[in-house]
């Protein structure tokens, strides 16, 4: 291994951050890539290039989990089974793919082949179950793309989609992001400027003042669609106008929440739609850095937005003196490693200084100390890709397009049970109804709908009943849930609350940041003590990570308690206490959220 000769690479990398820290992630990434795995010789190389002790960067690579310390096989599959894969039947291709290439998940082939990996969701539910082949997306995986990938047949296309077999459907004909999805060549940059593209950034830089592009967005009502709602423009303002500190911008592209996969498609279909709105939205706060944080399992989108980034610094539109203004704005792209608790804004910048993606307590808000203890705007990728759309067509008209407080429309990610998986662009007043049975043409034949979660699997799982509800932030709150990511996750008579439960509170005893320790005691009794143990964790940890364990377990249980009293009887012990204990599906998620509570910190202060 010869990782001098990575040096002159690791120290441009190096001097594209603010400190040199901060480049840990890409440095690991290049070890990882030219070696294979991270041995202890490349910890101490990056340690020693960074000035950090070695113990901190071995916390670094244990933190995340797609840095491997061991080789692996020349291939590798990860395999999801988080819920909207497992409700298309997950655990099943997991065991045929074990059976067909001889190994359980964590071990590779014979030949050194195929290293096998089961993980939680990669963000392509709409193909579920989904895989991913090294860095390309496959699915869904059955017969067919299983013997593809065991031919060697699936292998990425030089410049394609990610996601090369059946496609799924994309809507094209929203009136604000989608209709660019339409042309695979749209995301070069004559085809961007040939559909009206940097006339919105021209106008803000030519013509209007800072606190003018902010008001027109606050006008516009445009909400943060990362799954917070805060309304964008105020947000903005929020920035010190005096500070002397510099300003970022940092783009949160580290989508995680199961049941979501718009912003893979804006970074793979539409780069410079976020690009334009990155360089309007830095004009209006004053910031001439802005760092990009794309999920690391996000290989071609990140692909894909670096050579949109790499167009507009050839054509003025980044770099100094941005089209002659007197605004000057770089951009960084910074990768993610498998980490979900990234997607939590404190936890992203503490992952962008080069630590473990843990979140910290607000305030300070970023607004006032964020990246580098400076001021710092932390915002959604299609939050900014709206932003072009409200300059060039008016505040008004994007307004209009929504509910009296949320503007616009947004890109819902359907999956699940419904007969059309896919991404549809929709206005946020479309109900839940409309948008199942309308666009994504209902659930299966045969079966009819029993539960959906509307907003990411943290979101509270709604009834069949309660689906009348528009897809609004405040609509959904008012209905005992939230719109979140805008993940749809439809599940129709044949799924089982108590697994799709589990699987829940799997995936959040998983993706813990294990920062936090429990200061309360909980009991493995029964279904009460699950609910007591949520409404503990509820509201009462640095981030919202907690809430996100809580609620499918309160909403689940309160609103499906038959069932679950149900799948109890069925083991027919009649101590209450045994019964529980020996029911697999409820013991594991008694433990899988026990285990969340004692990784999350619940401080009853
Ligand atoms: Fe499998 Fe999202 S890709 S659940």
């Amino acid at each position: 291994m010869n990782l001098a000769a990575l040096e002159p690479r690791a120290r441009e990398i190096i001097g594209r951050y603010d400190e040199p820290r901060a480049a840990m992630l890409p440095l690991l990434w290049l070890a990882q890539s030219h070696i294979g795995h991270i041995p202890p010789e490349a910890e101490r190389w990056v340690g020693g290039l960074l000035g950090v002790a070695v113990s901190h960067v071995r916390e670094v690579v244990s933190f995340y989990s797609m840095f491997r310390t061991r080789p692996a096989g020349r291939h590798e599959l990860r395999v999801c089974t988080s819920l909207p894969c497992m409700l298309r039947g997950a655990e099943n291709v997991l065991a045929q793919l074990e059976a067909r290439f001889h190994v359980r998940p964590g071990e590779t082939t014979s030949d050194g082949e195929l290293t096998l990996t089961e993980v939680e969701c990669l963000c392509a539910c709409e193909i579920a179950p989904a895989g991913q082949l090294d860095e390309q997306f496959v699915g869904p995986l059955d017969d067919d793309t299983i013997e593809a990938i065991a031919g060697g047949a699936i292998r990425p296309p030089a410049d394609s989609p990610s996601i090369v077999e059946r496609q799924p459907f994309v809507s094209t004909d929203g009136p604000v992001i989608s209709p660019r999805f339409r042309n695979v060549d749209g995301t070069w940059w004559d085809a961007y400027v040939a559909d009206g593209g940097y006339v919105a950034a021209a106008k803000a830089l030519s013509s209007m003042t800072p606190s003018q592009v902010v008001d027109e967005v606050s006008k516009a009502n445009l909400r943060g669609l990362g799954g917070a709602g805060f309304p964008t423009g105020r947000k903005w303002s929020f920035i010190p106008k005096g500070s002397p500190k510099p300003k970022y911008l940092v783009v949160n592209a580290d989508e995680g929440e199961p049941g979501t996969f718009k912003d893979r498609y804006i970074l793979e279909r539409d780069p410079h739609a976020l690009l334009e709105g990155m360089i309007i939205a830095a004009s209006a706060i004053g910031s001439h850095k802005a760092y990009v944080y794309i999920r690391g399992e996000y290989f071609r989108p990140a692909e894909r937005f670096a050579r949109a980034v790499a167009e507009a610094y050839e054509r003025g539109w980044l770099g100094k003196n941005v089209q002659g203004s007197g605004f000057d704005l770089d951009v960084v792209i910074h990768r993610g490693a498998g980490a979900y608790i990234c997607g939590e804004e404190t936890a992203l910048l503490t992952s962008i200084e080069g630590g473990k993606g843990f979140p910290k307590l607000k305030p300070p808000f970023p607004a006032i100390s964020g990246l580098f203890q400076c001021p710092t705007i932390v915002n959604n990728v299609e939050t900014l890709a709206c932003v072009p759309f409200i300059l060039r067509e008016g505040a008004d008209r994007f307004a209009a397009l929504g509910t009296p407080k949320q503007g616009g429309t947004r890109l819902f990610s359907v999956c699940g049970h419904v007969n059309r998986p896919g991404l549809y662009e929709a206005p946020v007043g479309i109900t839940l109804r409309e948008l199942i049975d309308r666009h994504a043409q209902g659930v299966r034949r045969g079966h009819s709908l029993k539960a959906v979660i509307p907003g990411g699997m943290s979101a509270k799982v709604l009834a069949a009943e309660e689906i009348d509800v528009a897809m609004d932030f405040d609509s959904l709150l008012a209905a005992g849930t939230m719109a979140g990511s805008g993940g749809v996750i439809v599940m129709d008579d044949s799924a089982s609350m108590v697994e799709a439960l589990q699987s829940a509170a799997k995936f959040f005893a998983h993706e813990s940041c294990g920062q936090c320790s429990p200061c309360g005691e909980g009991r493995l009794q029964d279904l009460d003590d699950l609910l007591s143990i949520a409404r503990a964790m509820e509201g009462k940890t640095i981030c919202v990570f907690a809430d996100a364990a809580a609620w499918p377990v309160q909403s689940y249980i309160t609103k499906f308690r038959a069932e679950f009293e149900e799948h109890i009887t069925i083991h027919g012990i009649a101590d209450c206490r045994l019964q529980i204990a020996d029911c697999r599906p409820i013991q594991s998620a008694i433990s899988n959220q026990q285990s969340a509570i004692s990784r999350s910190q619940i401080c009853r202060t």
